[in-house]
């Protein structure tokens, strides 16, 4: 038993649908959340930008007594993980291996659609190793470098004109492709859920990214003996380096819950 916290993170509001599954799924664990929102887009920028910034999220994150740390962001998954995991003595999970596992696992005519930031579509991550897992897969990938920006300035909801043409213009070619699976790559997307499941269909399974990071992370939990105590209710602090109120508004919004004053803003430039 090990009731230390966990860090999770992200560029913004993405990593939140990990931090909400794990919440679901392992409701004793303390998290500390943290949101680079002022650097957010983390997509389109090159690897060594990369590199730095998610080794400034998980030195402030070590400012905590953390037990593990879930890379929540597909971006840096993609790209540092294995950096983060060498350079640090705690264990490190990313997205892209559970989300592999469960559309590789869902898929009937092994056509999976990826969609991704930039950055972890010309990685190649996700389809190398889908591949290892299930070698006659057939991966179609997609940026779509609009929904980030969008998300992170609250344009989450069905009904925007906005978001829903963007996301037809991105989508719509998938569809066609006849993919019956459909990685959201980015932890972000995930908020734009129903958005996303309108326009490819009910033929279409969608496998959460940072959802799925949620199950991965409790086997580790478990296979280390890490987890906390059961019958306790654990909570979350949550940081970001810009603005708290304009993450706590889309924040309450897709959490739904009162997050007025539920984040700290910190210099992460200090780190
Ligand atoms: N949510 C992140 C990801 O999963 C980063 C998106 C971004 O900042 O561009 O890729």
């Amino acid at each position: 038993m090990d009731n230390r916290a966990i860090g999770v993170f992200d560029s913004g509001l993405g990593g939140l649908t990990a931090a909400r599954a794990i919440r679901r799924l392992l409701p004793g664990e303390n998290l500390v959340y943290f949101g680079d929102t002022a650097r957010v887009p983390y997509g389109g920028r090159s690897r060594e930008t990369l590199l730095k910034y998610a080794a400034q999220d998980v030195r402030f994150l070590r400012s905590f007594d953390l037990k593990a740390i879930v890379v929540a962001c597909g971006t840096v998954s993609t790209t540092a993980l294995g950096a983060l995991q060498r350079d640090n003595d705690l264990p490190i999970i990313g997205v892209v291996d559970p989300a592999c596992r469960r559309a590789a696992e869902v898929t009937k005519n092994c056509r999976i659609g990826l969609i991704a930031t930039w950055a972890s579509v010309r990685s190649g991550a996700y389809e190398a190793r889908l591949r290892r897992l299930r070698p006659e897969v057939t991966v179609l990938g997609r940026a779509c470098p609009l929904f980030v920006p969008l998300v992170e300035n609250g344009r989450i909801s069905r009904g925007d004109i906005v978001i829903e043409t963007v996301a037809r213009e991105y989508l719509l070619p998938l569809r066609e492709q006849r993919i019956d699976t459909l990685i959201l790559g980015c932890t972000h997307y995930p908020l734009l859920w129903d958005i996303i499941s309108d326009v490819m269909g009910p033929g279409v399974t969608l496998v959460s990214a940072g959802e799925e990071s949620a199950y991965e992370l409790r086997h580790l939990l478990e296979s280390r003996e890490l987890l906390a105590q059961e019958d306790r209710k654990g909570k979350t602090a949550f940081y970001v380096s810009d603005r708290a109120e304009d993450f706590e508004q889309t924040a309450s919004q897709f959490l739904q819950e009162d997050m007025r004053h539920a984040a700290k803003q910190i210099n992460i430039e200090q780190y």
